[in-house]
Order: C-alpha cells, then structure tokens, then sequence
C-alpha cells in the first residue's frame, strides 16, 4: 500500500482514511501543517519541522498536547505500514478538530492530527541540470497582519490562487511580492538571489515563511564561505541578479533561470548555486 494515513493514531489505507465534515479544518480551513522528508527512511530535519509546527499552532491558538516523540511514533508506524520502495513525504496536518459550527475555539475540544505518508516523487534531473522557469505574478502575499505567512496554514488559497496563475504561464513556481511590493517568497518555496558571489533572501518580515530549508541553506552558505545575506528585495534585483534559486523540503535547491520573459544571469545554473547544491548532498551523507 503505497499511501498510508494516520488520522488520530488510527492507520488506514487511501480510501478509507476519513475526517469528519465537522472538523474545524474542513470546515474553516482551521488548522496548521508540516511537509517533510526522509532520506534513507528517516524524516530529515525533523526538530526544527516540529518547532515551526509548534510556532504555527500558537499562532493560531491551537493546544497540541501531543509529544514530539508521539508525533514521531505515528509517523514511523505511518512509514512502515506504507512499505514504500523510496523514500517518503510525509504531510503532517492539525486542525482545530470537531466542533459546532462556529467560530469559537471552546467548540472543539480536541485537535484531529494527520500524518500522510506517500512515495517522495523527484523533480526531472532536467530541473537542476537545466535551471527552471518562474513566474513573477500578480497575486499578493498574505499581509502580515492578516493570515500571517510565518504560519504554516492549511489555508492554502493564497498559495494555490499564485500557482494557478504560474501555471497559466508555463512556469514551475509563483514568486510573489509582498503589499509594499518588495519580494517576499514563492508559493512553495523559498526565493534566493545571487549577486557578486553573495547569496542573499529577504528577510522573514517581508512576510513570508521561515521555510526550513531556508535556515539550513543559509548555514550551508555560512560553512561554506558563501557570504548570505537577508536582505530586502526588489523586482529590479531580479533584473540584475547573476543566479536565482529556490529552496523547499521536498525539492531542495532549484536554480531559476528564467523570471516569466526574463532570463537570469547566463540562463544556466550558476556557480554559487551548484556549490550550494554540491554541500547540500555532502551533508546529506552523514544523515
Ligand atoms: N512548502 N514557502 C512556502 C509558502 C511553502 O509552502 C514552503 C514549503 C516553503 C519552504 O519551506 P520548507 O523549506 O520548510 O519546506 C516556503 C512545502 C514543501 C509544501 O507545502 O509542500
């Protein structure tokens, strides 16, 4: 079976795995959530997921009584029950859970926690060979003081609304910009530019989520002796920029070549990001 689900420490197949219609998540797209990976089977960077889960459900005012080390179990029994042939992605969801209808969080007296476990699917080796193409577009990330990005929300329509504009494009991603139009991040990603051999993000006030691939990029460029920088950013940046990327769990480090009719630098992976990419897989060794 290759897709499993943990739906409140209960395992079931694909078809069976249900929520209830009065789960909170369902109904108000009240809850939070977390992608992860494994390599050689083990959920990779799994402390500082849970922390930014943890982050997201204060955020929202959301209990989880439920250990790290619970959480672990479940997505472990998850995995095993999967009897995948690769390594595995792992969706972690909590939502408000069942309640009322109605706003009030006293509704619901316990959070419905999810773990879905399917086969982890690679990008095309074209897609870092070759660099991809990304679309700047129209629609604006959530305004901080409104669903904040920082929080990992299973609200994704912001998310999905950018990506279906990209998509119309023939782009691989959505870069979006925040409402003082500086750049803030993609729709699944984290945004990288490179400069003068300076690698630099905007920072997570720009309004975007602290995305843990980002911080473990940043320290990769820390060892490494790549100066990095978090810094605001602008559309013009991108006119100037000799290498761009992008950064997330599941496809790790993408080098942009293109920004819509734009092409970025050479119009090839440039050298910072392949030396990004190349201790990237060196830290993967000893994992
Ligand atoms: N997406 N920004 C947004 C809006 C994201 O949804 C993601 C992750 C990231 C990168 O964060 P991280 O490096 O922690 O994966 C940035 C995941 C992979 C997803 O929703 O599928």
């Amino acid at each position: 079976m290759p897709t499993m689900v943990n739906v409140d420490g209960r395992l079931a197949g694909e078809r069976d795995a249900v929520v209830s219609v009065f789960d909170h998540g369902f109904l108000f797209g009240e809850g939070v959530y977390e992608v992860m990976r494994t390599y050689r089977q083990r959920p990779f960077l799994y402390e500082p997921h849970m922390r930014r889960l943890r982050a997201s459900a204060d955020r929202i005012a959301l209990p989880l009584p439920t250990t790290d080390a619970e959480i672990r179990d479940r997505i472990t029994a998850t995995i095993a029950a999967a009897q995948l042939p690769g390594e595995a992605y792992i969706r972690l969801l909590v939502t408000r859970g069942i309640g009322e209808i109605g706003y009030d969080p006293a509704n619901c007296p316990a959070p419905t926690i999810v773990v879905i476990v399917k086969p982890h699917v690679e990008l095309p080796p074209e897609a870092y060979a070759d660099g991809v193409k990304i679309a700047l577009v129209s629609v604006v990330r959530n305004h901080p003081d409104s669903v904040n990005p920082l929080i990992k929300s299973n609200n994704l329509l912001n998310n999905a609304l950018a990506i279906q504009e990209a998509l119309k494009r023939g782009a691989a991603e959505a870069l979006m910009k925040n409402h003082r139009g500086e750049l803030a991040e993609c729709a699944m990603s984290n945004i990288f530019l490179v400069e003068d051999g300076a690698v630099r993000t905007p920072p997570t006030t720009a309004g975007l989520l602290a995305g843990v691939t980002r911080a473990f990029v940043l320290e990769l460029a820390a060892k490494t002796g790549i100066r990095a920088l978090e810094e605001t950013l602008r559309e013009a940046d991108v006119a100037t920029a000799d290498e761009m990327f992008f950064t997330s769990t599941t496809r790790e480090i993408v080098p942009v070549v293109r920004v819509d009719d734009h092409v970025v630098g050479s119009g090839k992976p440039g050298p910072v990001t392949q030396r990004l990419r190349a201790a990237f897989a060196e830290a993967l060794r000893t994992v």
